[in-house]
């Protein structure tokens, strides 16, 4: 398998899509799970949907199960969500509260950090220290948790020192969520991406989200050449009132941010653009401060505007299946009736959800066509899609295992 992904990755037609087989071969999937998904940071919480000690989520990734907990320190933390007696799952919900990790199946009681607490009748040879839970990597970034299920996750500190001051401003310790929804798309996950990596298709498929949202590449796509006077002007404005916005790509094509203005007048992703809550969530010094664009791939797109935040989740599901969560973040102390109206906060958004949703199912469709041949991509305005497909090439050559490679 892995030397037909070398010759997948070979045959690559620079500037084209890739081949049919990226998007709908299942054993191509599970190498994007074994080398990406299993092996990268993963966004996956907001920290303020943990409210309180105890309060845990959990989360599939694959065929992982992942348990995200809040400790009575305060401290988040993640773990395999697999007992060290036989192997149950510990938390079966999706979300809850528990003082205690505690197994259903015979009962093995778990710290919230992880330690062994108790075991009815192992005997006396039974050293409880050596069967704690199996951590999985986690760290928080202003707010925002990652994971990573590889033994040894790669660097997060250079990712956190840049995004850190951008995400700051948002303030995401004092959010909470709003609303949240989940759809699941029958396509595979580097279409969502792709799909979300231009605004070629937002005049055609988004009514909405054009109010409000500019589909100029110089805004959508990445920096190429000089920086327009406006945008440049607009990044002046914003970091003079202490808000970093300059655009900054990483050198491997990970991650971006960049504070975007929106249209003219725009405020906010509403029908008529202007701010969505009363009381804001964050320190924007002006409502028009546009959206700061953050990806971290392979999970993550996130907005922050200067009254609320929304951030997006993708969970590959299958070789043509994805989940995407969106949540909706707003002041922890803004009430809902009063200082919002959910149906005006979030509206824009699910609307756009639902139509990405469709293209990329139409897109799939075409895709699985055995007369599918990969098309050329426009350099203006799917210049973000190219740079998705050369991270994901290029992550999946590095990651690969050594011994494929050499097998080569
Ligand atoms: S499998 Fe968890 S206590 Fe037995
Ligand atoms: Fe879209």
């Amino acid at each position: 398998m892995n030397s037909n992904i070398n010759a997948l990755i070979a045959n690559h037609q620079p500037g084209h899509g890739l081949a049919q087989a990226f998007y709908n071969n299942a054993d191509v999937f599970q190498t994007d799970l074994q080398e990406i998904f299993y092996k990268e940071w993963l966004f996956a919480i907001p920290a303020c949907e943990l409210e309180k000690s105890g309060s845990y989520v959990t989360q599939q990734i694959g065929t992982y199960n992942v348990i995200i907990v809040r400790g009575s320190d305060d401290v988040i933390r993640a773990f395999h969500n697999s007992c060290r007696h036989r192997g149950s799952v510990i938390c079966k919900a999706k979300k809850g509260n528990n003082p205690k990790l505690v197994c259903p199946y015979h009962q093995w009681t778990y710290e919230l950090d992880g330690r062994l607490l108790w075991a009815r009748d192992m005997g006396p040879d039974f050293d409880a220290s050596k069967h704690g839970l199996k951590t999985v990597h986690c760290r928080e970034l202003a707010g925002l948790v990652y994971i990573c299920l590889a033994d040894e996750a790669p660097d997060f500190e250079h990712f956190a020192e840049i995004t850190r001051p951008y995400l700051e401003v948002h303030d995401l310790s004092n959010a909470k969520v709003a609303y949240e929804s989940s759809i699941i798309e029958q396509g595979n996950w580097k279409l969502v991406w792709e799909n979300n990596r231009e605004c070629y298709h937002c005049g055609g498929n988004h009514p909405s989200l054009c109010r409000t949202f500019p589909d100029d590449p110089s805004i959508t796509g990445i920096e190429g050449g000089e920086t327009p006077a406006t945008l440049q002007a607009h990044f002046n404005r914003c970091e003079q009132a202490g808000m970093p916005a300059e655009f900054y790509l990483n050198a491997d094509g990970q991650f971006r941010v960049a504070r975007m203005p929106l249209k003219e007048g725009a405020e906010s992703y509403t029908l008529d653009g202007k701010t969505a809550v009363r009381r804001w969530l964050g320190r924007a010094p002006f409502a028009d401060a546009g959206s700061l664009l953050k990806f971290h791939y392979p999970t993550t797109w996130n907005h922050f505007l200067s009254d609320h935040s929304i951030v997006f989740r993708v969970t590959p599901i299958s070789a043509t299946e994805t989940e995407v969560t969106t949540k909706w973040l707003v002041h922890k102390d803004a009430v809902e009736g009063v200082d919002y109206d959910l149906n005006r906060l979030t509206e824009v958004w699910i609307a756009t959800n639902d139509e990405d949703r469709e293209v990329v199912e139409y897109n799939q469709m075409g895709i699985n066509s055995p007369a599918y041949e990969p098309g050329p991509y426009s350099q203006v305005q799917e210049s973000g899609v190219l740079q998705f497909v050369q991270w994901y090439l290029d992550t999946l050559k590095r990651n690969c295992a050594p011994q494929t490679l050499a097998a080569e």
